[in-house]
């Protein structure tokens, strides 16, 4: 499997019409219990059209725990979910990919037994004929090809195992899959995590172009850099509780990293 140029890779992005600022999704006042863990704890958050919102914390303050219970995986234990202004509950990762949201997960999500092609689909595979109706592999195929494409990786073989798959290669696998399904709202655990330069800043442009694309991110990373480099709102949790939400233009780099290690600061 080779890497293509990330010029290359860039085809159009696309764009979706609805207005910018827009609040698509809302947690409001939501904690979340796992037996006596509190892993959130009255969390308020808002994820806004065509722009970034990087979650940010140490390990264990419930950023994974948030995104499950926007993504479907987990329920809330108390509080509401709103989708475009609709109370709602996502009983499924399924529902929230109905609502054209997807998600990269911090563990990828992927099974490595199963071919990209599968993989890449998983439960939305595409569909041929109009009574018997059958898998169309062959447009698939192309699908998958393409999109992979656009993160920089040439498939020459959809078939192929994911487990034969880099670590970085999956994790173009479960971006270019997320941004495939994500028409509203893309969230990235932790997506450059496993990556090298040159991957990291293809991630990041990336999340550049799907904000421009009016798409709501969410980013979520233990890199300052990353974060400051990309973001436009950021909220850092501390044990599962909300110690702060800023504006890109009122937090410098320094003072989110003083943040993101747990120092309370006044701003
Ligand atoms: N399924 C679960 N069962 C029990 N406890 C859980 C479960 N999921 C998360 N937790 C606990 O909830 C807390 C928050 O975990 P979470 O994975 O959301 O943290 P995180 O901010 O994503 O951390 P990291 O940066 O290490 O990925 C932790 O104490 C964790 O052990
Ligand atoms: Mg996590």
């Amino acid at each position: 499997m080779e890497q293509v140029s990330k010029q290359a890779s860039l085809t159009e992005p696309r764009k979706n019409s609805s207005k910018k600022g827009e609040v698509i999704m809302k947690l409001e006042n939501v904690s979340r219990y796992f037996g006596s863990v509190v892993a959130l704890k009255n969390i308020t958050f808002e994820v806004k059209r065509g722009f970034v919102t990087c979650l940010l914390g140490d390990n264990g303050a419930g950023k994974s725990t948030l995104i499950k219970i926007l993504s479907g995986v987990h329920q809330p234990s108390e509080g509401q979910l709103w989708i475009n202004g609709s109370l709602t509950v996502l009983k499924s990762p399924r529902d929230a990919l109905d609502y054209g949201m997807a998600t990269v997960f911090q563990d990828l999500a992927l099974v490595p037994l199963m071919s990209i092609q599968r993989n890449f689909f998983m439960g939305r595979e595409l569909r041929k004929g109009k009574i018997f109706k059958t898998l169309d592999f062959k447009k698939s195929d192309e699908i998958v090809k393409t999109e992979m494409q656009r993160v920089g990786i040439h498939i020459r073989n959809t078939q192929q195992a994911v487990g034969t798959l880099s670590g970085g290669e999956r994790q173009c696998l479960a971006i270019s899959r997320a941004l495939f399904f994500g028409k509203n709202v893309i969230i990235f655990d932790e997506p450059t995590a496993a990556l090298g330069v040159r991957q990291s800043k293809i991630v990041l442009d990336f999340i550049i172009q799907a904000r421009d694309s009016n798409i709501g991110i969410i980013f979520i990373t233990h890199n300052s850099y990353h974060a400051h480099e990309v973001g436009d709102f950021f909220t850092i949790l501390n044990r599962g509780r909300n110690i702060g939400h800023y504006a890109k233009q009122d937090i410098t780099r320094e003072k989110l990293l003083d943040l993101m290690a747990g120092k309370h600061l006044t701003l």
